[in-house]
Protein backbone atom coordinates (compact mmCIF):
# COMPACT_ATOMS: atom_id res chain seq x y z
CA UNK A 1 0.00 0.00 0.00
CA UNK A 2 2.25 2.82 -1.13
CA UNK A 3 0.85 5.61 1.40
CA UNK A 4 1.72 9.58 1.07
CA UNK A 5 1.73 11.76 3.78
CA UNK A 6 0.20 15.38 2.71
CA UNK A 7 1.14 18.33 4.52
CA UNK A 8 0.24 21.95 4.51
CA UNK A 9 0.84 24.88 6.37
CA UNK A 10 -0.68 27.80 4.66
CA UNK A 11 -2.67 29.99 6.45
CA UNK A 12 -4.86 31.16 3.55
CA UNK A 13 -7.64 28.66 3.69
CA UNK A 14 -9.18 30.07 0.69
CA UNK A 15 -6.79 31.02 -2.32
CA UNK A 16 -3.40 29.52 -1.11
CA UNK A 17 -1.42 28.27 -4.16
CA UNK A 18 0.75 25.64 -2.36
CA UNK A 19 -2.42 24.39 -0.89
CA UNK A 20 -3.51 24.14 -4.54
CA UNK A 21 -0.10 22.32 -5.83
CA UNK A 22 -0.74 19.89 -2.57
CA UNK A 23 -3.83 18.75 -3.80
CA UNK A 24 -2.98 18.16 -6.80
CA UNK A 25 -0.51 16.04 -5.40
CA UNK A 26 -2.55 13.90 -3.48
CA UNK A 27 -5.54 14.07 -5.90
CA UNK A 28 -2.96 12.58 -8.90
CA UNK A 29 -1.61 10.07 -5.91
CA UNK A 30 -5.42 8.38 -5.36
CA UNK A 31 -6.26 8.53 -9.00
CA UNK A 32 -2.98 5.89 -9.15
CA UNK A 33 -6.08 3.46 -7.52
CA UNK A 34 -7.20 2.35 -4.07
CA UNK A 35 -3.81 1.10 -2.78
CA UNK A 36 -2.58 4.49 -2.44
CA UNK A 37 -3.74 6.03 0.33
CA UNK A 38 -3.22 8.98 1.78
CA UNK A 39 -2.70 10.78 5.08
CA UNK A 40 -3.48 14.72 6.28
CA UNK A 41 -2.12 16.91 8.57
CA UNK A 42 -3.29 20.49 8.29
CA UNK A 43 -0.21 21.99 10.49
CA UNK A 44 -1.91 25.61 10.12
CA UNK A 45 -5.46 24.32 11.48
CA UNK A 46 -4.07 21.84 13.38
CA UNK A 47 -0.52 23.18 14.43
CA UNK A 48 1.82 20.58 16.26
CA UNK A 49 2.98 22.02 19.81
CA UNK A 50 6.20 23.68 19.73
CA UNK A 51 9.04 21.27 20.68
CA UNK A 52 8.13 21.68 24.80
CA UNK A 53 11.64 20.69 26.30
CA UNK A 54 14.99 20.23 24.50
CA UNK A 55 15.71 16.64 25.44
CA UNK A 56 12.96 15.88 22.94
CA UNK A 57 15.73 16.65 20.09
CA UNK A 58 17.40 13.13 21.46
CA UNK A 59 16.60 9.98 21.17
CA UNK A 60 15.60 8.57 24.56
CA UNK A 61 18.80 6.70 24.66
CA UNK A 62 21.08 9.59 24.19
CA UNK A 63 19.26 11.67 26.89
CA UNK A 64 21.15 13.03 30.09
CA UNK A 65 20.07 12.11 33.64
CA UNK A 66 17.86 14.76 34.61
CA UNK A 67 16.61 15.27 31.03
CA UNK A 68 12.85 13.78 31.27
CA UNK A 69 10.36 15.37 29.29
CA UNK A 70 6.50 15.60 30.01
CA UNK A 71 5.23 12.03 28.94
CA UNK A 72 2.59 13.77 27.28
CA UNK A 73 4.85 15.60 24.79
CA UNK A 74 6.49 12.64 24.27
CA UNK A 75 3.08 10.95 22.56
CA UNK A 76 2.34 13.85 20.72
CA UNK A 77 6.05 13.58 19.19
CA UNK A 78 5.86 9.99 18.84
CA UNK A 79 2.80 9.94 16.85
CA UNK A 80 4.42 12.82 14.57
CA UNK A 81 7.44 10.44 14.18
CA UNK A 82 5.12 7.87 13.31
CA UNK A 83 3.03 9.08 11.20
CA UNK A 84 6.22 10.51 8.95
CA UNK A 85 7.82 6.85 9.30
CA UNK A 86 4.64 5.20 8.03
CA UNK A 87 4.98 7.11 4.64
CA UNK A 88 6.44 5.70 1.06
CA UNK A 89 6.16 9.56 0.23
CA UNK A 90 5.67 13.30 1.67
CA UNK A 91 4.78 16.26 0.17
CA UNK A 92 4.71 19.61 1.93
CA UNK A 93 3.01 23.02 1.37
CA UNK A 94 5.95 25.40 2.28
CA UNK A 95 5.09 28.91 1.52
CA UNK A 96 7.43 31.69 2.32
CA UNK A 97 6.45 34.18 5.14
CA UNK A 98 9.30 36.64 6.44
CA UNK A 99 11.45 34.83 3.79
CA UNK A 100 11.22 31.90 6.28
CA UNK A 101 8.81 29.17 6.86
CA UNK A 102 5.28 29.28 8.51
CA UNK A 103 6.09 28.60 12.38
CA UNK A 104 3.32 25.89 12.21
CA UNK A 105 5.79 23.71 9.87
CA UNK A 106 9.02 24.40 11.91
CA UNK A 107 7.11 23.19 14.74
CA UNK A 108 6.97 20.10 13.12
CA UNK A 109 10.13 19.96 12.24
CA UNK A 110 11.41 20.70 15.12
CA UNK A 111 8.87 17.50 16.42
CA UNK A 112 10.45 15.08 13.55
CA UNK A 113 13.94 15.97 13.31
CA UNK A 114 15.56 14.02 15.98
CA UNK A 115 19.07 12.93 16.48
CA UNK A 116 18.97 9.08 17.05
CA UNK A 117 15.65 8.35 15.68
CA UNK A 118 15.37 9.75 12.31
CA UNK A 119 18.97 11.47 12.29
CA UNK A 120 21.67 9.64 12.67
CA UNK A 121 23.97 10.29 15.49
CA UNK A 122 25.43 7.55 17.33
CA UNK A 123 24.61 4.64 14.86
CA UNK A 124 24.13 5.49 11.18
CA UNK A 125 20.62 4.93 10.98
CA UNK A 126 18.49 6.73 8.65
CA UNK A 127 15.35 5.40 8.50
CA UNK A 128 13.89 7.56 6.15
CA UNK A 129 17.15 7.41 3.88
CA UNK A 130 16.25 7.85 0.19
CA UNK A 131 12.35 8.23 0.62
CA UNK A 132 11.28 10.89 -1.67
CA UNK A 133 10.05 14.31 -0.08
CA UNK A 134 8.63 17.05 -2.44
CA UNK A 135 8.68 20.54 -0.92
CA UNK A 136 5.70 22.98 -3.04
CA UNK A 137 6.96 26.63 -2.19
CA UNK A 138 5.09 29.33 -3.13
CA UNK A 139 6.96 33.20 -2.84
CA UNK A 140 5.23 35.96 -2.99
CA UNK A 141 7.86 38.29 -4.76
CA UNK A 142 10.79 36.57 -6.88
CA UNK A 143 13.78 34.86 -5.79
CA UNK A 144 15.02 32.87 -8.63
CA UNK A 145 18.95 32.93 -10.05
CA UNK A 146 20.25 35.63 -11.16
CA UNK A 147 17.71 38.09 -9.62
CA UNK A 148 18.44 40.52 -7.13
CA UNK A 149 17.03 38.98 -4.54
CA UNK A 150 18.17 35.57 -5.12
CA UNK A 151 19.49 34.39 -1.90
CA UNK A 152 16.98 36.03 0.66
CA UNK A 153 14.76 32.42 0.73
CA UNK A 154 15.44 31.15 3.70
CA UNK A 155 12.41 28.67 3.55
CA UNK A 156 13.37 26.18 1.44
CA UNK A 157 17.25 25.46 2.54
CA UNK A 158 16.34 24.59 5.67
CA UNK A 159 13.59 22.18 4.59
CA UNK A 160 15.44 20.88 2.10
CA UNK A 161 18.84 20.66 4.69
CA UNK A 162 16.77 19.27 7.52
CA UNK A 163 14.77 16.57 5.04
CA UNK A 164 17.76 15.97 2.64
CA UNK A 165 21.27 16.11 4.14
CA UNK A 166 19.85 15.21 7.71
CA UNK A 167 16.91 12.63 7.11
CA UNK A 168 18.92 11.65 3.94
CA UNK A 169 15.22 11.78 2.20
CA UNK A 170 14.89 12.51 -1.56
CA UNK A 171 14.20 15.69 -2.04
CA UNK A 172 12.18 17.42 -4.79
CA UNK A 173 11.10 21.23 -4.83
CA UNK A 174 8.60 22.55 -7.22
CA UNK A 175 8.54 26.61 -6.58
CA UNK A 176 6.35 29.31 -7.66
CA UNK A 177 7.23 32.97 -7.51
CA UNK A 178 5.56 36.08 -7.88
CA UNK A 179 2.18 34.36 -6.36
CA UNK A 180 1.34 38.27 -5.42
CA UNK A 181 1.50 39.72 -8.50
CA UNK A 182 -2.33 38.52 -8.81
CA UNK A 183 -3.02 40.88 -5.90
CA UNK A 184 -0.83 43.18 -5.66
CA UNK A 185 -1.19 46.32 -8.30
CA UNK A 186 2.01 47.20 -8.53
CA UNK A 187 3.44 43.90 -9.58
CA UNK A 188 0.77 43.62 -12.03
CA UNK A 189 3.56 43.05 -14.62
CA UNK A 190 4.42 40.37 -13.81
CA UNK A 191 1.21 38.47 -13.89
CA UNK A 192 2.45 36.59 -17.36
CA UNK A 193 5.21 35.09 -15.98
CA UNK A 194 3.34 34.24 -12.68
CA UNK A 195 1.04 32.31 -14.93
CA UNK A 196 3.47 30.58 -16.71
CA UNK A 197 4.98 29.22 -13.66
CA UNK A 198 2.34 28.09 -11.60
CA UNK A 199 0.85 26.18 -14.51
CA UNK A 200 4.49 24.71 -15.14
CA UNK A 201 4.64 23.80 -11.01
CA UNK A 202 0.71 22.02 -11.35
CA UNK A 203 2.22 19.73 -14.30
CA UNK A 204 5.47 19.61 -12.10
CA UNK A 205 3.28 17.85 -9.21
CA UNK A 206 1.10 15.79 -11.48
CA UNK A 207 4.73 14.15 -13.08
CA UNK A 208 5.95 13.88 -9.79
CA UNK A 209 3.09 12.03 -7.53
CA UNK A 210 2.47 9.87 -10.99
CA UNK A 211 6.21 8.66 -11.36
CA UNK A 212 6.62 8.71 -7.31
CA UNK A 213 3.22 6.67 -7.10
CA UNK A 214 4.73 3.82 -9.46
CA UNK A 215 7.87 3.65 -7.77
CA UNK A 216 6.87 3.96 -4.41
CA UNK A 217 6.61 -0.60 -3.77
CA UNK A 218 6.93 0.06 -0.15
CA UNK A 219 10.61 -1.49 1.15
CA UNK A 220 9.90 -1.90 4.75
C1 LIG B 1 2.63 36.14 6.98
C2 LIG B 1 3.11 36.27 5.56
C3 LIG B 1 4.42 36.60 5.31
C4 LIG B 1 4.90 36.68 3.99
N1 LIG B 1 6.21 36.96 3.78
C5 LIG B 1 6.70 37.00 2.51
C6 LIG B 1 8.08 37.25 2.26
O1 LIG B 1 8.89 37.41 3.15
N2 LIG B 1 8.50 37.27 0.97
C7 LIG B 1 7.65 37.03 -0.07
O2 LIG B 1 8.09 37.03 -1.22
N3 LIG B 1 6.34 36.78 0.13
C8 LIG B 1 5.85 36.75 1.40
N4 LIG B 1 4.53 36.48 1.63
C9 LIG B 1 3.66 36.15 0.48
C10 LIG B 1 3.55 34.64 0.32
O3 LIG B 1 4.82 34.02 0.20
C11 LIG B 1 2.72 34.28 -0.89
O4 LIG B 1 1.45 34.89 -0.75
C12 LIG B 1 2.59 32.80 -1.09
O5 LIG B 1 1.77 32.57 -2.22
C13 LIG B 1 1.99 32.13 0.14
O6 LIG B 1 1.71 30.76 -0.11
P1 LIG B 1 0.19 30.29 -0.18
O7 LIG B 1 -0.38 30.95 -1.41
O8 LIG B 1 0.26 28.83 -0.30
O9 LIG B 1 -0.51 30.75 1.06
C14 LIG B 1 4.02 36.43 2.92
C15 LIG B 1 2.68 36.09 3.18
C16 LIG B 1 2.23 36.02 4.48
C17 LIG B 1 0.79 35.66 4.74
Amino acid sequence: MPGLLHLDSSADLTGSTTRALTRTFADTWRGLGPQHTVTYRDLHTDPPPHLSDAALHWAPRLRRPGETPDPAAAATQERLLAELLAADVLVIGAPMYNWSIPSTLKAWIDQVHVLGVTAPFDTREQPLAGRPAVVVSARGAQYGPGSPTAGWDHAVPPVELVLGRSLGMAVTVVSTDATLAFRVPAMAELRTTAKAELDAAHRSVIELATRLGHQSAPVR
